[in-house]
């Protein structure tokens, strides 16, 4: 079997390596920070995070990942992580009830293992990405058993071989109204919040080397329901102590958007901060910008891109308690923002570091930069 995908998957070889690394060289506009040149300037932005003992990562299409080969020389360049961006979930995971398909995940594993990338997984407990028969099967009485059994399976499955799991994710949505901000998924009305209990606890049990994570979006800005939010996930995180629940670390997603207030740097990292005083790391997991908001010249759009982006990132890496920064894709050939957020003028957006001919734009720089001169953990 892994013969078989080892035939299908992507293999970095040291040729294709140097005819992308070629590529590699940055855009004129990039100047290339300190750190990098030291360590030349192909040095990747994992390169130039570990330096400072953090991580560079990012999510990986699979259908990228089969066919784009000269993307995937570049992750493997950039990258010491990488994490599916649908792969691991339960709708790739479990197309029936019965049935358990790693296909497309264990694709993700080969060019890992091939490419010497740690793996982490997306993810155990969610609202959105679960097939049909789950939506319309999920009851109070067979909800527990379901649960344990997927992730019992799919960790045990994986056991030894991921450095993470975002074992629930998005649980919160205080616009929903409970006291304890909760949104009100399929998982919580079947189970009650004691959902988040069973999920930690199952992880625990099936791979207790894995890192367990609960992962959420909207905590970036100096805005009222953002700063709600960071308030909520602080006490979420905290009552989950308080019941024992193992959970050992925080995701904040880092969906950025270009036009929206940063709040003052302190903010952010006395926010990372506080979490890391509950004994918990932090890191940040999906990290891309939004520019619909911008004009379309793209150098404009991408200096604003960057500028943005440092400053986010100076701001939580002042805490020590980030152990390391994913973005949600690595070059503008794909983006679920296209999607979700498709700009009026009909042009793609450019969310990530390197652009649609994998050439290293001023949001990498920005990454590298920040990178470099994070703290050293
Ligand atoms: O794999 C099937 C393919 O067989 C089928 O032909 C095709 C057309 O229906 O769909 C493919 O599955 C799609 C999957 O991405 C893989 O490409 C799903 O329809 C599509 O809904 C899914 O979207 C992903 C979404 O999560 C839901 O899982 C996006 O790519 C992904 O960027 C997005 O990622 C989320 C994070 O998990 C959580 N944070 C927010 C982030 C953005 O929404």
């Amino acid at each position: 079997m892994l013969r078989r995908l080892a035939e299908t998957t992507p293999i970095i070889t040291r040729r294709g390596f140097a005819a992308a690394a070629a590529s590699l060289v940055p855009v004129a506009a990039c100047p290339v920070p300190a750190v990098s040149r030291a360590v030349g300037a192909l040095a990747g932005l994992d390169t130039i995070a570990r330096h400072k003992g953090l991580f560079f990562g990012t999510a990986v299409d699979q259908v990228l990942l089969h066919d784009d080969a000269a993307l995937m020389t570049h992750v493997a360049a950039e990258c010491g992580m990488v994490v599916g961006e649908a792969s691991f979930k339960w709708a790739e995971l479990r197309p029936t009830r019965s049935e358990f398909d790693f296909t497309e995940a264990e694709r993700l594993m080969t060019f890992a293992d091939h490419n010497r990338l740690r793996v982490r997984g997306h993810t155990l407990v969610w609202h959105e990405g679960n097939p049909e028969w789950l939506v319309e099967k999920l009851t109070p009485r067979n909800a527990e058993r379901l649960l344990v059994r997927h992730i019992h399976e799919v960790v045990g499955h994986f056991r030894g071989r991921l450095v993470h799991w975002d074992v629930v994710n998005e649980p919160l949505q205080p616009d929903d109204g409970r006291a304890d901000a909760l949104r009100d998924t399929l998982w919580l009305r079947a189970l009650g919040p004691r959902y988040l209990d069973i999920a930690f606890h199952a992880c625990a049990e099936a791979d207790p080397g894995a890192l367990r994570v609960l992962n959420d979006f909207g905590m970036d800005y100096a805005l009222p329901w953002q700063e709600r939010r960071r308030g909520a996930m602080l006490a979420l995180v905290s009552d989950l102590l308080a019941r024992d629940v193992p959970i050992q670390a925080v995701g904040l997603q880092a969906h950025l958007d270009a036009v929206e207030p940063l709040p003052e740097p302190g903010v952010l990292s006395r926010f990372v901060d506080d979490i890391s005083s509950l004994g918990l790391r932090v890191f940040i997991t999906e990290m891309d910008v939004r520019d619909d908001g911008l004009p379309a010249d793209t150098a404009i759009r991408d200096a604003a891109v960057a500028e943005h982006a440092r400053a986010f990132l100076d701001a939580v890496l002042a805490s020590r308690g980030v152990r390391g920064i994913l973005t949600w894709g690595l070059s503008d050939r794909r983006s679920w923002l296209n999607e979700k957020f498709p700009r009026k003028d009909g042009l793609p957006q450019r969310p990530l570091p390197l652009d649609v001919d994998l050439r290293r734009k001023p949001l990498w720089s920005a990454i590298a930069a920040a990178l470099a001169a994070a703290p050293a953990r």
